[in-house]
This record gives C-alpha cells, structure tokens and sequence, in this order.
C-alpha cells in the first residue's frame, strides 16, 4: 500500500521484562539530541481513553475473557492510531510506539490461544496505512525477564502474575512472528542496557533515514 504520509514509524517488542521501555526512552533522546522531529509512545494508554483501558486491563476487579481481553487492546490502538499515531505521521515525525499490533498477535493469538487471522484482520482494520516502517524486537530468555520484574516491580500487572507456560507461548509466539517478516531488527535483550542501545540505533539508521 502507498502510504500519505512522510513520517516513519518504529515499534518495540518483547515479553514484559526484555528492556523494552529502557530502549524506548533512549532512541526518544538520541533523535532529540540530533534535533529530529519525534513521538514517543505506547500502547496500551498512548491516549486518554487507552489510559482507562490500561488500567481495567492491568488491574482487573473480575476475570475478563481472552475475547474481551483483546477487543480492549483493539479499542486502545484504534483510538491511538487515530487521535495520536496518524496525525504525528502525518506531520512527519519518527513514532516509537513501546508496544502495538505484534503484543495482540503474541499474548492474545499465542498466548491466549485465539485465532491469529482474526487478530491480523481486526489489527489490518483499525491501522489502515499506520503500519510500522519497522520493528525492533528485543528478544531475552524467560528467566531472566522474570528476574528483573521481581527486583523492579512494587506490584505485578495481571499479565506479570501469569504461569510460566503462558509466558513461553507469548516467547515462542513472538518469534514466529518475527521470523516470516523482513522489517525486524532483532536485538539480544542480555546484552549491557547501553550496548543494546548503540546496536538499536546503528540498525534503525537504514530505516528512518
Ligand atoms: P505494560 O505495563 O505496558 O508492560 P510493558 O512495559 O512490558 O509493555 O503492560 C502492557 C501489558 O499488556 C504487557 O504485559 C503486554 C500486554 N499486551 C497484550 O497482551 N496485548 C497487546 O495488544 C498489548 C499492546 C499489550
């Protein structure tokens, strides 16, 4: 599809735990140290309804079905992409979403067990053109993503609180995803916060140039 727009946009995926905010923060800083226009954000609750959403689902009163479960984070990208993502793309900047499309395919399709076409079609239908110029996964062994949310994390997220055979589909989950695409830049999670860092940047170069 030929997109309208001039801007490019960069998303981040990993299990909770991979680095993924840290990384996040610091590609926002590099592009604002060379003065390039840029957006940082992230789903769930990159807007005002998706912050309402994004509590509901972290701090949820009652079991929510996988099927609600996901049509909530379907909710939180439509209102993202369109009040948020599109006009920022629009006006040409670099969007760095800390999360979006891939986590519904990972946890929701893998993870959950719900048909992954399906996912794919809802996920085709509230983006349209906004689909991202590239992906960075950054991908790290369970037991060490769980080790640095117990030392980091004051309370666990309902995701955090999952089975550890949950957490191996959602792994699992996401490399067969990244493994059929040719816009990922694969990144090894273990490695030292600013050498994950430069390597994140140096590949984003032929991307977002
Ligand atoms: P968050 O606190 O943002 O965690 P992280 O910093 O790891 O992104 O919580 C987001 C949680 O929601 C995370 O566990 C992944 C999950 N998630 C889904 O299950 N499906 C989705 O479509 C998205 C965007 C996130």
């Amino acid at each position: 599809m030929n997109k309208t727009y001039k801007g490019s946009l960069v998303t981040i995926e990993g299990i909770d735990g991979s680095g993924k905010s840290s990384l996040c923060k610091a590609i926002a800083e590099k592009l604002a140290q060379q003065d390039r226009a840029h957006l940082l954000t992230k789903e769930p609750g990159g807007s005002e309804l998706g912050q309402h959403l994004r509590t509901l689902l972290h701090t949820r009163t009652q079991p929510i079905c996988p099927e609600a479960e996901f049509l909530l984070f379907a909710a939180d990208r439509a209102q993202h992409v369109q009040t948020v993502i599109a006009p920022a793309l629009q006006a040409g900047k670099i969007v760095i979403s800390d999360r979006m499309s891939d986590s519904s395919l990972a946890y929701q399709g893998y993870g959950r067990g719900l048909d992954c076409s399906m996912i794919e079609q809802v996920n085709h239908w509230v983006m349209g053109e906004y689909t991202p110029t590239v992906t960075i996964y950054i991908k790290v062994p369970i037991d060490i993503a769980f080790e640095r949310i117990i030392k980091t994390r004051a309370t666990l997220t309902a995701f955090e609180q999952e089975q550890r055979i949950f957490w191996e589909r959602v792994s699992n989950g996401f490399d067969a995803i990244f493994a059929k695409r040719n816009n990922v830049i694969i990144l090894d999670g273990t490695l030292p916060e600013p050498v994950l860092c430069a390597a994140a940047f140096d590949r984003l170069h032929e991307w977002i140039l």
